[in-house]
């Protein structure tokens, strides 16, 4: 298979894309109405980035590079500021157009920065992760960090369009895609088995980036988050199931101060919560061993350190008051079948918690 179309749907619809040697395709997506095109880019990919910018001036625009930091270091009012500074300096109007081009943290930008700009400009994703592609990239949620935490300032602002390009992963260091396999073993247990049994079936070909079960797999989970925004933007209900594994997944994340992997942090989350249900009669213990053996075979991690407890619990508890309700959990009753937890007790957790320790 080539390209497949995805539609998200809602009050503002766009396409997604998901194929391979997409260039044109992005330089096409492109409004004739614009004249500019702002590049919201990872330096690490400035290479790329160029050969993009070359394209879209060979089709008559006027294409400008911003190269922002890697990662996280991105997400600052700072290099925000920077690129509105490059979108005034260039005159962009209202019909121009910005490509974010990278991974989750550059598209988040680029999503706020023209959600920002003269009140929202067109804004086109191009991610270049794994974790970009099937989460980050699709569903508008743009943002950038302060020192009080991450993505507290923001808007949900929908992309003219998106395009997947699987090509661009095969740069990618084999334990970052790796890594983002976590997100997609979620869409496996939140909604679709058959993610889970390509994987079971033959974990090397299911991470091999040039063939088709992974195009498969890829394209099954960006289906799943499309069906979800489009049904819920603003996450009033059903986007919360996407957040399955997440709750202690952040905890671990902020206690090993970002050096793990998203996706290294919501295997052992969603290991956790498994077992949480498992512990309240909610699920058998056969889905809690298949999550343990789908993660651990594609080397995530799957248990943590038990010191930790009292400092993950405090986070999680820290993230609820930010978010201003009870402490709250996705859950599984099945696969496919996710539920809310609403306070559990910590009783409850603690003992979720001595089955996943070290
Ligand atoms: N990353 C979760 C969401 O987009 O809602």
């Amino acid at each position: 298979m080539s390209e497949q179309q995805i539609e998200v749907g809602g009050v503002d619809p766009y396409k997604i894309v998901v194929g391979r040697s997409l260039l044109d395709s992005v330089v096409k997506e492109v409004s004739t109405k614009s004249t500019k095109v702002l590049i919201v880019h990872q330096i690490a990919l400035t290479a790329s980035a160029e050969v993009l910018r070359e394209a879209l001036v060979s089709a008559g625009f006027e294409a400008i590079l911003a190269g922002v930091p890697d990662g996280e270091d991105s997400k600052r009012i700072e290099v925000a500021s920077w690129c509105w500074q490059l979108l005034g300096q260039s005159d962009f109007t209202r019909t121009d157009t910005v490509i974010g081009f990278g991974g989750g943290a550059a598209t988040d930008l680029a999503g706020f920065v023209a959600a920002t700009w003269l009140r929202g400009v067109p804004v086109i994703h191009v991610p270049t992760t794994l974790l970009g592609m099937v989460d980050a990239s699709i569903g508008g949620k743009t943002g950038i960090n302060t020192t009080e935490g991450k993505n507290l300032v923001g808007s949900f602002y929908a992309p003219q369009a998106v395009f997947c390009d699987l090509d661009t992963l095969k740069t990618l260091p084999r334990n970052e895609l790796l890594a983002g396999f976590g997100e997609v073993v979620k869409y496996g247990f939140i909604s679709e088995p058959r993610i889970l049994d390509l994987i079971e079936h033959d974990p090397a070909t299911a991470t091999d980036v040039d063939s088709d079960v992974f195009f498969e797999i890829i394209s099954r989970c960006i289906e799943i988050k499309a069906r979800v925004v489009s049904s819920d933007f603003k996450e009033a209900g059903l986007r919360e199931i996407l957040n399955y594994g997440h709750t202690l997944g952040h905890a671990i994340e902020l206690a090993e101060r970002f050096t793990w992997r998203h996706g290294a942090a919501i295997s052992v989350g969603m290991v956790f919560v498994a077992e949480l249900a498992r512990l309240n009669g909610r699920l058998s213990e056969s889905v809690v061993a298949r999550h343990r053996s789908v993660l651990g075979s594609l080397g995530l991690p799957i248990t943590y350190r038990a010191d930790k407890w009292d400092q993950l619990l405090a986070s999680m508890q820290r993230d609820k008051k930010s978010r201003g309700g009870n402490l709250r959990f996705v859950v599984l009753d099945d696969i496919g079948k996710p539920t809310i937890m609403t306070a559990p007790t910590s009783e409850m957790l603690f003992a979720a918690f001595q089955e996943i320790v070290d």
